[in-house]
């Protein structure tokens, strides 16, 4: 990457959050004018563990340069463990995505409850440099991506 570059890169980052805590987060952190780089784009889930891999695949494949997963605090999660098997999944998919040639600083885990706006945003932040100092991802186009199922992850987490 050229001098150049580095300083006019701006990344993109698919930010997936739970409804129940990191969505609330950012909301909390915009209501109490906690600022954060405009770079994240927020998707909300109903729980972490609804992430499918296929969305982060999608993500990169869509032109994202970091994806960073959000969640309640282990323990926390509304639907009971859910948020664990976020966890153990997580771990899988970071190994599979580095397998396939992806920096391991461009994907990242958070847990935030509803009141840690002020964290969320420090992290949000510190991804969004971390991402930057990388710089842009080629990643394939999503047509030639090979697909990452739950159940490939799933069967792993049985071990
Ligand atoms: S409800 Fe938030 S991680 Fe499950």
């Amino acid at each position: 990457m050229t001098e150049e570059t580095s300083s006019q890169f701006e990344p993109i980052i698919v930010g997936f959050t739970c409804n129940w805590c990191s969505y609330r987060a950012a909301d909390s952190a915009g209501l109490a004018r906690i600022k954060y780089p405009p770079n994240i784009r927020l998707i909300r889930l109903m729980c972490s563990g609804r992430l499918d891999p296929q969305f982060v695949l999608k993500a990169f494949a869509e032109g994202a340069d970091g994806v960073m997963v959000t969640g309640c605090h282990p323990g926390d999660c509304h639907y009971s463990d859910q948020n664990y098997k976020t966890l153990r999944r997580f771990k899988l998919l970071d190994r599979t995505l580095q397998q396939r040639g992806l920096e391991p600083e461009r994907i990242k885990l958070v847990w935030a409850s509803a009141a840690e706006g002020m964290i969320l945003a420090d992290e949000i932040t510190q991804f969004v440099d971390e991402i930057r100092s990388v710089g842009p991802l080629n990643w394939p186009k999503w047509e030639e991506v090979s697909p990452i199922k739950i159940e490939d992850l799933a069967v792993v987490e049985k071990e």
